[in-house]
Formats: C-alpha cells, sequence, structure tokens
C-alpha cells in the first residue's frame, strides 16, 4: 500500500487524454531534460496540441495518436534505435497501425489509403534503401504539430527538399493562378502520397499529359506543352545516339574519353531543363535544351570521326599483315630452295668418298 501511495507521489496508469501531460512532466521541463541531454527539444506537448491529434485528444476523442500510441509504453526506445516505431524506416506502419484501419477511422470521413498510396512512391522506395534523405509521414506532417517547423502548410513542404523546383515554380504564372482557384501547388501535379518519378510524358499532350487537364488545344499552355516534349525529346535521343557510337568506338580500343566526359555535360543540360520544366516558359526549357544538342552533335561527330580512325586503322593493318604474309612465304620458299641444293651437294660428297674407297 505504501509503494503505491498517492502521498508519496505514486500515478497510477493515464487515463488516455492525461497522457500527454503525463509525459510531459519531465519532457517539457527545460531544466529537468537538459541535465541529462542539453540538446533534448522540450517542445513536444505544446507542438502537439498544435496538431489534429491533440486537439481531438482535447475534445475527448481517444481514437488519436497520443505520445505511447507513437513511442510505445514501457518499451520506449531512442529515436535513433533502428527498432524505435519512430526510426525513419518504422514510422509508416506506425501511422497505418490507425491511418489504414478503415473500421479505427470509421466517422472521420478521410481516406484511409495513405500508407498503401505512400509504399508506391519514390519517397518510400528512395527510403527502403537507406536513404534517410527521403521523406515519411512525420516528415511532412511534422513528429509532433500540425506540419514541420518553418512550414505553413503542409501542401508546402516539397520545397524544403526540393528547392530549385519550388523556386522556379513560385516565379511561374501557375503560381498565382493556382492560389487563385484554391488549387495546391506541387501537389496538383505530382499528388501527396503515391509521388511517382515523373517522365518526359508528363509534359506535352498524350494521355500522360499533366497539362491536358487544364490546357486546350490551342492555349498557350497546350502550346508550350507540345514544344517543351519535342525539345526534350530531341535532347534525349541526340544524347542516345552520341552515347551509342562513342561506346562502339572505345569497346574497339580507340581513346574517346574527351568527348564522353562532355557528353556528360550534355546530359547535365537534360537534367536542368527537366528542373526547368517548372518555369512553364518553353523558351527558358528550349536554351537549356539547345546547348545539350549542341555538345552531343559534338561528341556523335567525335565519335563517327574514331570510328572512321579505327577503319583507317584496320585498313592500314590488313595491308601490313599481308605484306608481312609474302616476306614470310618468300623467306620459306628461299630456305626450302638453299636446303634442297644443300642435300644434293652432301649425296655428290657421299658418292666421291664411295669411289675413292
Ligand atoms: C504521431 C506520432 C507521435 C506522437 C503522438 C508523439 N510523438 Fe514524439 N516523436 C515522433 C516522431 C516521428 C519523432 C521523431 C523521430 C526522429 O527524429 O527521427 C518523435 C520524437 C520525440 C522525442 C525526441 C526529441 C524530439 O522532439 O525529436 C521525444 C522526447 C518525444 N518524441 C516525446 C513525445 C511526447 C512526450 C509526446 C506526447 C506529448 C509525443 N512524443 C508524441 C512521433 C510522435
Ligand atoms: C520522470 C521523467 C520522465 C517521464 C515521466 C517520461 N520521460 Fe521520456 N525521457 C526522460 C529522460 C530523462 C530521457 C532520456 C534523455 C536522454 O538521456 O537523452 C527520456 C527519453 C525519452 C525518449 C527518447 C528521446 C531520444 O532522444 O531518443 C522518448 C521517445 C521518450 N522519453 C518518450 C516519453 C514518453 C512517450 C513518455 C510518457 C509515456 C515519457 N517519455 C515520460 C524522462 C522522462
Ligand atoms: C492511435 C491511432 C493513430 C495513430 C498511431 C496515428 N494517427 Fe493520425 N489520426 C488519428 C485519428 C483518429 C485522427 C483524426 C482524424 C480526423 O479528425 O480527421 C488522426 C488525424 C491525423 C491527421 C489529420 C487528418 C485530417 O483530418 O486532415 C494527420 C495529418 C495525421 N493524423 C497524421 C498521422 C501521422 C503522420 C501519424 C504517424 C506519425 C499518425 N497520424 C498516427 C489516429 C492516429
Ligand atoms: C511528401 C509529403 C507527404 C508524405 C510523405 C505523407 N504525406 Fe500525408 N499528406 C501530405 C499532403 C501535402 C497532404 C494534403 C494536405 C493538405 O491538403 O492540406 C496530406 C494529407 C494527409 C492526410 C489527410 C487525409 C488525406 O488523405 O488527404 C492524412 C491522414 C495523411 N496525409 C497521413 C499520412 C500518412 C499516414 C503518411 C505515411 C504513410 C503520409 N501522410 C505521408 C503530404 C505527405
Ligand atoms: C525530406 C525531403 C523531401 C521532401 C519533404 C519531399 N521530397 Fe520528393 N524526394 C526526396 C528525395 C530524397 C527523393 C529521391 C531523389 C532521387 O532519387 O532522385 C525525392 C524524389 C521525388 C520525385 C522524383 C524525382 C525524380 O528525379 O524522378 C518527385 C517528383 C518528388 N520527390 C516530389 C515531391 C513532392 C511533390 C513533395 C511534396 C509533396 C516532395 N517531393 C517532398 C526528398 C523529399
Ligand atoms: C503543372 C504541373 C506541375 C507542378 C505544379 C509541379 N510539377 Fe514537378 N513536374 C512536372 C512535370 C511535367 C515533370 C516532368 C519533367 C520531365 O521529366 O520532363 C515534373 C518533374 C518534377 C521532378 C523530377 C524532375 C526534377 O526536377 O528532378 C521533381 C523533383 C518535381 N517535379 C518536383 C516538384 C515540386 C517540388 C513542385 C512544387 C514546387 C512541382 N514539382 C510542381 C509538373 C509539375
Ligand atoms: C490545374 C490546372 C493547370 C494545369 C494542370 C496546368 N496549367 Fe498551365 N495554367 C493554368 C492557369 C489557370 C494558367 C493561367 C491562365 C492565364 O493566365 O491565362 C496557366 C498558365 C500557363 C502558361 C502561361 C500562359 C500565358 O498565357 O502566358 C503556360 C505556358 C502554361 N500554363 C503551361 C502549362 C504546362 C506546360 C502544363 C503541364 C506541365 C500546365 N500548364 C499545367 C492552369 C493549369
Amino acid at each position: 500500500m505504501n509503494a503505491m501511495s498517492h502521498a508519496k507521489g505514486f500515478r497510477g496508469a493515464p487515463k488516455k487524454n492525461q497522457i500527454p501531460e503525463f509525459c510531459a512532466r519531465c519532457h517539457a521541463d527545460a531544466t529537468y531534460m537538459h541535465r541529462f541531454n542539453p540538446q533534448m527539444r522540450v517542445d513536444q506537448l505544446s507542438e502537439y496540441l498544435t496538431s489534429v491529434h491533440g486537439k481531438r485528444l482535447k475534445q475527448g476523442d481517444t481514437r488519436v495518436a497520443a505520445c505511447v500510441d507513437c513511442h510505445g509504453v514501457h518499451n520506449i526506445l531512442a529515436v535513433s534505435d533502428t527498432r524505435a516505431p519512430v526510426y525513419p524506416t518504422n514510422v509508416a506502419s506506425t501511422c497505418a497501425r490507425c491511418h489504414a484501419d478503415a473500421a479505427h477511422m470509421k466517422g472521420f470521413n478521410i481516406p484511409t489509403d495513405q500508407f498503401a498510396l505512400y509504399e508506391k512512391s519514390v519517397h518510400a522506395q528512395t527510403l527502403a534503401g537507406g536513404d534517410t534523405s527521403a521523406p515519411t509521414c512525420s516528415t511532412c506532417h511534422g513528429n509532433h504539430g500540425a506540419t514541420p517547423p518553418g512550414v505553413g502548410s503542409v501542401a508546402n513542404v516539397c520545397g524544403t527538399c526540393h528547392v530549385m523546383n519550388e523556386q522556379l515554380f513560385d516565379k511561374s504564372p501557375h503560381q498565382a493562378a493556382f492560389a487563385k482557384m484554391g488549387l495546391p501547388g506541387c501537389v496538383q501535379c505530382h499528388s501527396n502520397h503515391e509521388i511517382v518519378r515523373p517522365t518526359d510524358a508528363w509534359v506535352g499532350t498524350g494521355p500522360q499529359s499533366a497539362c491536358t487537364t487544364c490546357h486546350t488545344p490551342g492555349d498557350k499552355g497546350y502550346g508550350a506543352a507540345q514544344a517543351m516534349l519535342a525539345d526534350l525529346t530531341h535532347l534525349d535521343s541526340s544524347l542516345t545516339r552520341a552515347a551509342e557510337v562513342l561506346n562502339v568506338a572505345e569497346r574497339a580500343g580507340m581513346e574517346v574519353s574527351g568527348p564522353k566526359v562532355e557528353l556528360a555535360g550534355a546530359q547535365e543540360d537534360l537534367v536542368k531543363a527537366r528542373v526547368d520544366v517548372h518555369t512553364f516558359d518553353a523558351a527558358a526549357v528550349r536554351k537549356l535544351t539547345d546547348s545539350g544538342v549542341e555538345i552531343a552533335a559534338k561528341s556523335y561527330q567525335a565519335g563517327v570521326a574514331a570510328l572512321r580512325e579505327r577503319d583507317y586503322r584496320r585498313k592500314g593493318l590488313g595491308l601490313a599483315l599481308i605484306a608481312i604474309v609474302l616476306a614470310i612465304s618468300g623467306l620459306y620458299l628461299k630456305i626450302r630452295q638453299m636446303e634442297s641444293g644443300d642435300s644434293i651437294g652432301h649425296r655428290g660428297d657421299v658418292e666421291r668418298k664411295a669411289r675413292e674407297v
């Protein structure tokens, strides 16, 4: 009875809605926490209270996540421990325990497909490959608060990593146009959870186009889409053609490392042009593709010249071989002739000796 004496500070199992304050007794106390780790953040509770989880818990809804749903109860591990439920590669399944459970989420009227969609994304695949610079659920939604620090809305989180794309998009005509229509930016074309690797077919006007939902034949956007696809495709095929001829030349033992290095520069132009699609300005994209196409054409010419040189050397080698074969057969015949003359002389010797005897 003494061990469980409230007078001596005993706290029984907290009710769900008491958990955040239960943990925050220590975790929001800077003086206490910084004795153990001077870098430890002490804002988990204050942040948590701004999240949908925190707000709903305050309203008495206990189906939301409180501290223990994400961290465990008696088995809490350091967040850097690979076995911790909040370690980057484990976060998605921690959230999915509720968010992918239709029965648990019944009545909230929000989808329960975030985990399934996220698992198919380039982000999940990059993370599974061990690259923790790719985002998981809590990277975009915040660990404790409604959004990660410095991000006004989750829809703006992409730019914290994809800086160039955001800068170009913000200067493009779409920024203001989308804002006026109440549309999100990046997510409008890329979606939020099932973000896949785009291809050049996303620009253009084919079935995979990300433009034709809004732009129709005859308007400026439609024309820009067609022009950008044509330029990207032109550079891409120029690169392939140049790389092929250089590879053949290299396999034939020709020295083409110089043109190969230059071709890498043209490849770089293609990468930049794909980022510059976010200006939605066909002229800006063309500037890069033109530069790349020019380099690719030079590299192609260098490859062709190397192959011509190889043919020339092969012909030279062939002629030299014929000359060597002729010389060797001439020598052989000569030796045979000398040998046969020799053996006659030898026979004559023997016959003379025989007569003498
Ligand atoms: C929705 C899930 C979730 C909830 C709810 C949650 N946490 Fe966290 N917590 C995380 C994640 C994710 C991390 C970050 C892991 C990382 O940095 O890789 C984290 C990190 C932490 C850390 C390490 C320091 C830091 O802030 O990065 C502490 C301490 C912590 N949480 C305590 C709490 C407390 C106390 C509560 C309740 C008030 C709480 N957490 C609620 C998911 C959650
Ligand atoms: C009596 C004080 C106290 C209480 C209550 C408490 N903690 Fe902690 N917690 C600590 C201390 C101290 C550390 C270790 C800090 C260090 O050494 O880095 C810690 C570490 C952690 C960590 C690991 C942080 C990291 O840097 O990896 C998490 C997560 C955490 N606690 C979550 C919780 C949760 C969830 C609750 C409530 C269920 C809770 N704590 C209740 C004192 C407390
Ligand atoms: C214990 C179950 C549970 C866990 C674990 C959980 N959540 Fe939730 N979450 C909920 C419930 C219930 C809601 C309330 C839904 C609502 O109000 O729309 C919610 C709401 C949300 C919302 C707001 C949705 C909206 O209405 O716009 C986001 C975002 C969210 N959770 C993200 C996460 C992330 C990220 C994780 C993992 C780090 C996580 N949750 C873990 C149960 C959970
Ligand atoms: C790349 C960033 C990113 C990642 C990773 C991410 N989300 Fe989201 N999520 C978003 C954005 C953006 C929205 C839309 C928010 C808005 O419009 O305000 C959203 C919306 C949501 C919502 C609200 C309901 C809905 O579906 O629209 C929930 C719940 C949610 N995400 C949970 C999760 C969970 C669980 C994971 C991990 C399995 C996850 N998210 C991973 C960016 C992300
Ligand atoms: C925490 C950083 C981070 C955040 C936030 C983030 N991403 Fe990513 N993203 C990455 C990483 C890392 C990759 C993998 C890069 C690679 O392998 O090319 C990636 C890949 C991508 C790709 C494929 C790139 C390619 O070269 O094919 C797209 C498209 C993308 N992200 C869009 C988004 C969008 C849209 C958002 C916001 C909803 C977002 N990302 C949020 C880090 C992030
Ligand atoms: C109007 C549609 C649209 C919007 C809005 C948009 N993108 Fe894109 N994005 C595309 C298209 C189309 C491609 C494919 C370009 C290609 O591969 O030729 C692409 C490619 C990408 C790539 C892969 C190529 C690269 O840059 O490495 C990333 C990453 C990316 N977008 C991120 C973003 C981010 C971040 C935002 C928001 C700031 C955003 N996108 C807004 C249409 C859009
Ligand atoms: C969600 C709808 C939407 C999508 C998707 C979209 N746009 Fe737009 N776009 C607009 C709106 C709205 C404007 C502004 C219209 C205006 O000012 O006349 C615009 C303007 C433009 C402009 C400037 C036109 C001008 O009059 O100067 C270009 C170029 C453009 N878009 C190209 C594209 C390309 C390329 C894509 C695909 C990668 C794309 N858009 C996808 C809605 C969209």
